[in-house]
């Protein structure tokens, strides 16, 4: 057991989906997994381990936001075991080309992540949270497989979800061909990338940024089918 997962080392498998949402988790396990258990349910931060295909996966609830994603990517891979992660999430869209439940497969992470000016910008370093290619590679092939359409892009890792300078960094960001916004992938990269594991992100976009457009809240649980296939595809 860890500080925030009350599992069993065995309990969680070496590939990990991780949406931001408990529910999700309980609704992919629920539809995508075979012989489906809830190991860990501190915190309501559901997580199970189920098989897909005959393979072992768990799907881990992190919550909102870098600090959160953090701490639950940090302790499947130090003390779980886990190899290969897949943030499975929603973003909003900031370029009007990329529409709502579009999906992203994410490559690099832009970010004002005040995690990597602790750990890097104190020191004058930059630092590019990249994904892995083996799993960007397996999820473009899986989404190609499928029929499904994919963007291959760069998202923007934001720490504030309501932030007086919203419009202009993204607007700034659009401008360097980051087309999506969302909290996390920026950290989950540079966990991964440190502790020795695989991580990719999968989006899909639930809303735009510069319009008056988004997906209901039952929508965010239950309307993600697509993106969930390509990443237990490829995972
Ligand atoms: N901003 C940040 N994160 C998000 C958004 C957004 O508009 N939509 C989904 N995740």
């Amino acid at each position: 057991m860890s500080t925030h997962i009350n599992a069993n080392m065995g309990d969680i498998a070496p590939r990990v989906l991780l949406p931001g949402d408990p529910l999700r988790a309980k609704f992919i396990a629920e539809h995508f997994l075979e012989n489906a258990r809830c190991y860990s349910s501190v915190r309501n931060m559901l997580g199970f381990t189920g098989t897909y295909k005959g393979k072992e996966v768990s799907v881990q609830g992190t919550g909102m936001g870098g600090p959160s994603h953090s701490i639950y990517v940090n302790e499947l891979i130090r003390f779980y075991g886990a190899k290969r992660l897949i943030r499975t999430g929603t973003c909003g869209s900031m370029d009007p080309t990329l529409r709502i439940k579009d999906m992203v497969i994410v490559q690099a992470a832009a970010a004002d992540c005040g995690m990597n000016q602790i750990r890097f910008g104190i020191k004058g370093l930059v630092y590019p949270p990249v994904a892995d290619f083996e799993l960007l590679r397996d999820a473009v092939d899986a989404a190609k497989r499928l029929g499904y359409p994919a963007r291959v892009a760069t998202t923007y890792s934001g720490d504030l979800f309501y932030d007086d300078n919203a419009e202009e960094k993204e607007k700034l960001l659009q401008n360097y061909g980051v087309p999506c916004v969302e909290m996390e992938c920026a950290e989950l990269f540079t966990v991964a990338a440190r502790l020795g594991a695989q991580a990719l992100g999968i989006l899909t976009v639930s809303d735009m940024i510069f319009e008056e457009s988004h997906c209901s809240a039952k929508e965010r649980e239950q309307s993600f089918t697509r993106m969930m296939e390509v990443a237990l595809e490829a995972i």
